[in-house]
């Protein structure tokens, strides 16, 4: 009896003690009904399953599979990179981003650091042919990717008609954001050849401007794709469109 005179339950099961079902006898070999399973007769079924479990898992999963993973660094490795067509190694530890590398080791700092944590899009680069955060990829993974930055978009100094679409139609003010919007409309018109303002607006939306010049920047970017399907005159300037 409880202390406020209700009866307990004597043990935990779906079905009352009352029930005559709870101490039926079960035939030799069979389980018991669910609605007869105390939590003891529980217990012991699945008791018996896990082990059983295991046996199954070891003769799936070959024992090379479950070995750790090896492990590199924490100190500098030798990392090679693709940027802008040239290969070269660098000594990075395995914690630095594909940014940091490019700027304080490759020497390239085209691509800019404003919020490094893939918020702004003023550090957007290639990773074959696709728009990516460079602050938010480890260089050690960009290893085996073509990596293009705002550099490789001008390899003889000309500049790509995104870039030059910005200047003429003034879509710039400090400049900061300016690399990471050309390279992130460079891959949008690849996709997109013939885009309006609002398909610009909506596609480079992964980037921003703090200096507000967004009106000049769709307007180039249209303008950009008008004189790719013009002349094609961004084949073999930093990849296809
Ligand atoms: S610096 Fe990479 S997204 Fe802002
Ligand atoms: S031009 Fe200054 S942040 Fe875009």
């Amino acid at each position: 009896m409880g202390r406020h005179g209700k009866e307990r339950p004597s043990s935990i099961s779906r079905t009352p003690a009352s029930s005559s079902t709870a101490d039926a006898p079960t035939p030799p070999g069979s389980a018991p009904p669910i609605s007869a399973i105390s939590r003891r007769a529980f217990l012991k079924v699945t008791g018996s399953a896990v082990p059983a479990a295991g046996v199954l898992i070891d003769g799936l999963v070959p024992p090379e599979a479950l070995a750790a993973p090896p492990v590199v660094g924490p100190g500098p490795v030798a990392v090679t990179l693709t940027v802008n067509g040239r290969r070269q190694t660098l000594q990075l530890e395995p914690r630095v981003t594909l940014l940091d590398a490019l700027r304080d080791f490759a020497g390239l700092t085209g691509a800019k650091k404003v919020c490094d944590r893939g918020t702004c899009g003023a550090c957007t680069v290639l990773l074959d042919g696709g728009a990516v955060y460079s602050c938010s990829v480890l260089a050690i993974e960009a290893q085996g990717h073509a990596i293009t930055t705002i550099e490789g978009l001008a390899p003889d100094g000309e500049l790509h008609p995104v870039s030059a679409a910005f200047v003429e139609h003034d879509a710039q003010q400090c400049g900061f954001c300016t690399p990471g919007f050309v390279v992130a409309a460079k891959a949008f018109l690849d996709r997109h050849p013939n885009p309006t303002e609002e398909d610009v607006m909506k596609g480079l939306g992964g980037n921003l401007c703090r200096c507000g010049t967004y009106v000049g920047i769709r307007r180039a970017v249209v303008d950009a794709a008008r004189r790719v399907r013009a002349d094609g005159a961004g084949e073999g300037k930093g990849g296809s469109a």
